[in-house]
């Protein structure tokens, strides 16, 4: 009997209605030639369904994604729409309510594509960034006094937990060794001024790393990183740092691989549901036009195949993806492609 996994599918805002529907094309190309089935069930939280109920995810919408195998989200934001209301309301509230811990994001430059780094190529950009994704800056801790007076005070606290760090520092050495290349993790952070914060994740870090004897462990502080991943891409291996840093050294990553057209993404539970997205973002402008790149949702469906343990499955598409960005693609920006959105969704599906 064939396998069937059930996938929950936000296609959201603007652009990712576009670029979900050719990721899916993707993925049911993979799971015909690969034997295994796929139920996609679609969900419309959004900024539409907000503007028009007032509201964002309700508990029981969270229920009914915790009863899928895997996530797929298109992009959340709407012009309509106050910033924060749908990224806290919907992004940030499945990360944290299906304790999405890691934010898994690859940098990894593929033949053929631009890059804005000098005489670097593809050898020299390979890394994986693990962003922790449930506490740091993003845990929502903090306050606000006399608000709007000239005595204003605005406190945003970082948050770190013994237990938050050790796991997301379990999950980057475990996933360094199973990545079997230059098996060396970076510890990205700041010890030299978060004296508490860093204290305890470098001390959790030697700790950790004890049981992890084949893995070489590195430390770079945050502002440094940013500088070796343009300088020397290819000292990096694995990365491992907290949510905020992690959410900017991502961005930075994603245009030294070509930018956020191919960027892709996942919010993982090792033992619950995850979620995978392109990061770059709803894209308004594009909306409808059949430009925007579908190359880093593809990605995210592929980094879902590996998910659920469809290794043949994911191997093809990346397989697949590769060709396309290599030999079809001009570019990777939206409009300059050289094929529509749909073209390049049938360009990969056609490969598998
Ligand atoms: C990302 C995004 C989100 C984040 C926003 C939209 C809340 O920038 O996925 O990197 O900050 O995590
Ligand atoms: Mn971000």
């Amino acid at each position: 009997m064939a396998k069937t996994y059930t996938i929950a599918v936000l296609p959201g805002d603007g652009t990712g209605p576009e670029v979900t529907a050719e990721a899916l094309k993707v993925l049911r190309a993979a799971a015909q030639k690969f034997d295994f089935k796929l139920n996609f069930s679609t969900y419309d939280f959004g900024g539409e369904r907000y503007k028009r109920t007032g509201e964002t995810i309700s508990e029981n919408g969270i229920e009914e994604l915790r009863r899928h195998d895997a996530i797929f989200l298109g992009a959340i934001g709407h012009p309509d729409v106050k910033p924060g209301v749908l990224e806290k309301g919907i992004l940030l509230r499945v990360r944290f309510a299906l304790d999405q811990y890691i934010n898994l994001r690859p940098v990894k430059l593929y033949p053929n594509v631009e890059t804005p780094l000098k005489d670097k190529g593809p050898a020299d950009i390979d890394f994986v960034v693990v962003r922790e994704n449930s506490e740091g800056l993003y845990a929502g801790a903090g306050g606000v006094l006399k608000k709007g007076t000239l005595d204003e005070v605005a406190v945003q606290e970082s948050i770190n937990t013994r237990k938050g760090v050790e796991r997301c520092l379990r999950y980057s050495f475990d996933y360094c060794r199973k990545r079997n290349k230059a098996k060396k993790l970076t510890l990205c952070g700041k010890t030299n001024v978060l004296t508490f914060a860093f204290d305890l994740w470098e001390r959790t870090f030697y700790e950790v790393a004890r049981e992890y004897p084949e893995i070489k462990t590195d430390y770079a502080h945050v502002d440094a990183t940013c500088m070796w991943m343009v300088k020397n891409p290819e000292w990096f291996d694995v990365i491992v740092t907290d949510n905020m840093f992690g959410d900017i050294i991502t961005d930075l990553g994603a245009m030294v691989q070509g930018g956020m057209g191919i960027a892709a993404g996942g919010n993982i539970n090792p033992e619950g549901v995850s979620m995978f997205e392109p990061i770059g973002g709803s894209a308004p402008k594009y909306t409808g036009q059949n430009v925007i790149n579908p190359m880093a949702a593809i990605m995210a469906g592929q980094m879902l195949l590996e998910n659920l343990r469809e290794d043949r499955a994911a191997q093809a598409v990346e397989k697949a993806v590769v060709k396309v960005v290599s030999e079809k693609l001009k570019n990777m920006a939206a409009g300059k492609m050289g094929y529509s959105t749909t073209q390049v969704g049938d360009l990969v599906a056609g490969l598998i």
